[in-house]
């Protein structure tokens, strides 16, 4: 039974360092009792006579214990064992069918068009926060030179990291800022960067609700993220309203700064999410289905954003924790407002609950295929996808219809251009670099 469950724990790490601190533990109480003065020494006596005493099968069975209830009660983990099979099996499948992938290689370079967006090819760099805006939220040269550096690098679609709607729904203080019409010079560099550069903008809008790193967090109920994270205070219907506003003025203002693409932060446990979530979200009221107040902002922010111009929105459509969302609750949520202008759907998973994620090359795509066939909306997939093969893997096999690669551009804003070559394609190399080109 204990060897089971030790099996199941899979991380054999956790164990070890467990029993290590247990030991150190010990190895303190026996340091207490040698050099220690009086007090000391009846501390680590007390120590060691628990230790041979009942300490010794108690402590690591309380461990196990909790292990046990974590691993078995809480996480939904026969769904992420599932996963990693399934894409292997994906995987097979697509090798068995397709004996010569030449051309299933080269389809992550097929352009793709969707309303006003015009992509060279499918490979979309995510919203990742930079942190380095000064703590007005005000855009700055480096800003321009880090999305340059990816859009001269060949990526088809940059999605510019979470932008704050207001100051309280920072994730840090140094977040980009879209909440007043002063930030729009600033975010207009950016993206004409982009544009100047040969790729398309897209500008990810955030409120982070009760994972905003202020003074006095709100979130649609007073329930704490947890860590060291605040308890927020409730929203009140005049808070909720406040925050509709904030992303239609948002949208407003990302338009006029010209980018091409909006996305809603409806993921990883910001505020949109949070209202769609039934783990934090625990409202009596109308706001208790998370869906009206996706609804309202998707309403606000369609009455701004021009509708030949898309529009897209990130979900996490899993949680890990079976008290979570799930694809199809949240592809239900996508329904409901797809007809309001919803172009694309950008899927990730987790973030609104402290969990451990058993993460693979490949481990989100499953949601973003579930997403895309429960909701019809063409998807954005990723997630630890480092290789162009495995990029091009994904498209082939329908798991999504663009993938974005985050960490892997963060180290590696060439490789677009760069592999071309590799995967027999000629592309429009960037003028200035012809005498570097392999
Ligand atoms: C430094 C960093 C910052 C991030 N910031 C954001 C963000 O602003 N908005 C967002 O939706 N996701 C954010 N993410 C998540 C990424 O967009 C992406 O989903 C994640 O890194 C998984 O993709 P990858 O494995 O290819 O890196 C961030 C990730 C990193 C590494």
């Amino acid at each position: 039974m204990v060897w089971e469950v030790i099996k199941s724990m899979k991380s054999i790490r956790g164990l070890i360092s467990l029993f290590i601190s247990y030991m150190i533990f010990q190895g303190w109480a026996v340091l207490f009792v040698i050099f220690g003065d009086a007090w000391m020494k009846g501390i680590g006596t007390a120590v060691i006579t628990f230790w041979f005493g009942p300490g010794t099968p108690t402590i690591p069975i309380i461990l196990i214990v909790a292990l046990f209830i974590q691993r078995y009660l809480l996480l939904d983990s026969s769904n992420q064992i599932h996963l990693k099979e399934k894409w292997k099996e994906l995987n097979a499948q697509f090798r068995t069918k397709n004996k010569n992938f030449e051309g299933a290689f080269t389809m992550i370079y097929e352009p793709f068009e969707l309303k006003n967006l015009k992509l060279k090819n499918r490979i979309v760099m995510p919203p990742m926060c930079m942190y380095s805006a000064d703590t007005n939220g005000y855009a700055n040269d480096f800003h321009v030179a880090h999305y340059a550096a990816r859009a001269i690098g060949g990526v088809g679609l940059i999605i510019q990291e979470a932008t704050a709607i207001d100051p309280d729904g920072r994730i840090s203080i140094n977040d980009l800022g879209i909440w007043d019409d002063s930030h729009i010079p600033g975010l207009k560099r950016i993206a004409d960067a982009i544009h100047q550069n040969g790729s398309v903008a897209g500008i990810q809008i955030n409120h982070a609700g009760r994972k905003a790193k202020v003074e006095h967090p709100v979130g649609p109920s007073s329930i704490t993220y947890g860590g060291d994270y605040l308890t927020p205070r409730e929203m009140t219907l005049e808070d909720i309203k406040k925050t509709v506003q904030d992303f239609k003025l948002a949208a407003r203002r990302a338009h006029l700064a010209n980018y091409d693409l909006l996305e809603l932060h409806a993921a990883h446990g910001y505020l949109m999410f949070q209202f769609m979530s039934p783990i934090s979200n625990h409202r009596i009221d109308q706001y208790k289905d998370g869906r009206v107040y996706l609804k309202e902002v998707v309403e606000a922010v369609r009455s701004e954003w021009p509708k030949e111009k898309a529009l897209c929105i990130r979900i996490s459509a899993y949680e890990y924790v079976k008290e979570g969302v799930t694809p199809e609750m949240i592809a239900d949520a996508i329904n409901q407002v797809k007809d309001l202008g919803v172009d694309l759907i950008d899927v990730s998973s987790g973030g609104n609950i402290l969990v451990k994620i058993n993460a693979f090359p490949g481990y989100q795509l499953h949601l973003a295929k579930k997403i895309k066939e429960l909701t019809g909306l063409p998807v954005i997939g990723g997630g630890l996808i480092t290789t162009l093969e495995l990029a091009s893997y994904a498209v082939a096999s329908n798991q999504a219809d663009l993938i974005y690669l985050g960490r892997v551009l963060l180290r590696d804003p060439y490789m677009m251009i760069n592999q071309a070559k590799d995967f027999g394609i000629e592309i429009d190399y960037p003028k200035p670099y012809l005498r570097g080109k392999k």
